[in-house]
């Protein structure tokens, strides 16, 4: 088998890569490890940028999400019991869009299904080779038999543990990370959601946000240590963590049901630096993580995405290379900018095990001064809904 891109990684990098180039008539074949099903069953943030949107739709995908969607104008922070109103479409005249990562996966499959574009889902082994010579090639096993594609270039959208990453020589590659001290339990619940909007809060006992899916569809988080495990958190005892930090509105207004997801996700912050090895580009996760509190990795992942589709866009139209040539230092110019605003968020927002007294004052000052300053408030509107494209 021979195409143009190979793209290794079926997740919302490796599938809107593929219908960006499938729209400019670039050929590519998708090498997925795991099932369509299980791909569909992983539950991820849900939170578009304006920037976002806007490549979904030049993507041919965001049907749905203009109808199914919900456009939100801004965000609460509460702190002392008090939420704090962050007026987005006021402050930067911005919006975000709240739409699950899993919907725009989905729409993103059905998409490449419609124009039977190759994917290989179960696919073992995937390697990658050659990709600093002059025939890249990638291979994996699929039910017993070695394949081997050959193609023009191979992009890593594999995420944090693919291969690709991992197939560059140690040497060539720098990598910057911070593993913060406690995880994120969330539970997915067919209940109302208990705001209009986001509530972020900084509680003694710990962060909590209270997100949604739908009207009808709501997501919440509880900070809570590494050591524990989905099990030792029944229902019952999510809740009632879950109001314990809430404000004295939200906990009479929180309607709880059974929890028809529940699962516990830690945070790090990584860059891999650079971004292109030759033939191959890494894009999304298998580039860069960051904590879920900017709301921030899949914006990323499609905004490496947009800068990859349009320097093989360009290269094959006319020959220029030119923004391929750029696709790392843009890329990362971003991603330390995004890194940047995630990090001062956690760190706003969370409890910090080896905080002292002092410390814990410092984020309440910090938060004081956001909620009095709208210069504050404009920067983190700035940063929440979403960075312009250089392009
Ligand atoms: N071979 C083939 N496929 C692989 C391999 C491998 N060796 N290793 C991983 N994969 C697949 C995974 O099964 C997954 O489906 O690559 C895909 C990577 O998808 P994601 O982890 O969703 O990463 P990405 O597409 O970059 O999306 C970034 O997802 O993790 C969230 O917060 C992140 O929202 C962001 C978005
Ligand atoms: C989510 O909806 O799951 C979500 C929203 C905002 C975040 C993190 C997660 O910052």
């Amino acid at each position: 088998m021979r195409v143009q891109v190979a793209i290794v990684g079926a997740g919302p990098a490796g599938l809107l890569l593929g219908q960006l180039l499938a729209r400019a008539g670039i050929d590519t074949v998708i090498l997925e490890q795991r099932s369509p099903e299980y791909v569909l069953s992983r539950i991820r943030a849900g939170l578009l940028e304006q920037g976002t949107v806007d490549t979904l739709e030049e993507a041919g995908v965001a049907q749905r999400l203009h109808r199914e969607g919900l456009v939100h104008h801004g965000v609460e922070i509460c702190f002392d019991g008090t939420r704090h109103r962050i007026d987005f479409q006021g402050l930067v005249g911005k919006t975000v869009t709240v739409y699950g990562q899993t919907e725009v996966t989905l729409d993103l499959m059905d998409a490449r299904k419609a124009l039977s574009a190759p994917s290989v889902y179960e696919a073992e082994s995937v390697s990658v080779h050659d990709f600093d010579g002059k025939s890249p090639r990638v291979r994996y096993q699929k039910d017993g038999t070695t394949h081997e594609v050959a193609c023009d270039f191979i992009a890593g959208c594999d995420g944090f543990h693919g291969v690709t990453r991992q197939s560059v020589p140690a040497a060539t590659l720098n990598s910057y990370e911070r593993v913060y001290p406690f995880g994120w339990l969330g539970v997915l619940s067919d209940t109302p959601p208990v705001s209009d909007e986001l509530i972020y809060t900084n509680h003694e006992r710990g962060f909590a946000l209270c997100t949604m899916r739908s009207m009808t569809r709501s997501r919440y988080y509880v900070q809570c240590p590494l050591t524990e495990k989905v099990e030792d958190w029944p229902d019952e005892r999510f809740w009632d963590e879950l109001r314990s930090r809430l404000d004295a509105k939200a906990n009479a207004e929180l309607v709880t049901g059974p929890s028809i997801e529940k699962s516990i996700a830690p945070l790090r912050s990584f860059v891999a630096e650079p971004l292109r090895f030759g033939r191959l580009f890494l894009a999304g996760d298998a580039a860069h993580i960051v904590p879920p509190t900017g709301a921030k990795g899949l914006n990323l992942a499609v905004s490496d995405v947009r800068y990859l589709a349009h320097g093989l866009i360009a290269y094959y139209g006319n020959g220029d290379s030119t923004r391929l040539d750029r696709y790392s230092e843009r890329c990362l110019r971003r991603i330390w900018l995004a890194e940047r605003f995630s990090w001062w968020m956690t760190s706003l927002l969370h409890r910090f095990p080896d905080t002292d007294a002092f410390g814990r004052r410092m984020q309440g000052a910090e938060l004081a001064y956001l909620f009095r300053s709208p210069t504050a408030q404009k920067s983190l509107a700035e940063n929440y809904t979403g960075l312009p494209f250089d392009d």
